[in-house]
């Protein structure tokens, strides 16, 4: 047994494990950076960390399609169920065993209207664990001190922004990395925009001198294997 996790760009990845399809944040339509479209994808749940355009992205449209289920935080759960999708409303700090494992929203800094200007609740990352496998999927968030509690709980991949401008840069998602000790680290939310430009090779190496933690560059379409 062991879980696939392949990156889409930007925010956006599929994680297989526990019997289920994960799609995380699918930003696909418009998304430079995304390999695939909003109609090559056959998720079981939806994960969306929070209501910006490129979180939420082609949620809706693939939901309808698919018939998944999307997790969120109440305010996003109940505009998908407002639509007459699948959805499962989490709240931060709670938690709830599905049958390919536990989802729990975890604080993020950040904001979360939805592209209208609407309320989009608070934004959120996500502690996931499937078939023993602890994955911390940051969001868009800065840096915040409590991620040393979130690294008590044991990491086996951490995926942090390293943007900077909306989220951490890469002086501060080291810092992350220092808080969170994971086993291993995927760079995320850079490169889409011109403001958000960063080299990840260079992130991760200060990674690895400065903590001993093994990253990986994640191209779009490129997948990696908890076992
Ligand atoms: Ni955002
Ligand atoms: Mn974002």
């Amino acid at each position: 047994m062991s879980v696939k996790v392949t990156y889409h760009g930007h925010a956006c990845f599929v994680i297989e494990g526990g019997g289920a399809r994960l799609l995380l944040d699918p930003f696909l339509s418009g998304n430079p950076r995304a390999d695939i479209g909003p109609d090559e994808v056959e998720p079981d749940y939806i994960l969306v960390s929070h209501a910006h355009g490129d979180h939420l992205g082609d949620t809706v449209a693939i939901a309808r399609r698919t018939g998944a289920t999307v997790i969120a935080n109440a305010e996003i759960a109940g505009y998908c169920s407002a639509k007459g999708l699948n959805a499962h409303a989490l709240h931060i700090g709670g938690g709830y065993g599905f049958p390919f494992g536990r989802v729990e929203l975890t604080i993020a800094h950040h904001g979360s209207s939805f592209p209208d200007g609407s309320y989009g609740g608070n934004p959120a990352g996500f502690l996931i664990t499937v078939e023993g496998k602890t994955i911390y999927f940051a969001g868009d968030t800065g840096l915040f001190y409590d991620m040393k509690l979130i690294g008590d709980k044991g990491i086996d991949l951490a995926i942090l922004p390293i943007g900077d401008n909306y989220t951490m840069g890469p002086d501060d998602a080291l810092r992350a990395v220092q808080l969170l000790r994971p086993r291993r680290v995927v760079p995320i939310h850079y490169d889409a925009f011109p403001v958000i430009r960063q080299d990840p090779q260079a992130f991760l190496a200060r990674v690895a001198a400065e903590t001993g933690v093994e990253g990986q560059v994640l191209k779009p379409g490129d997948s990696l294997t908890l076992v």
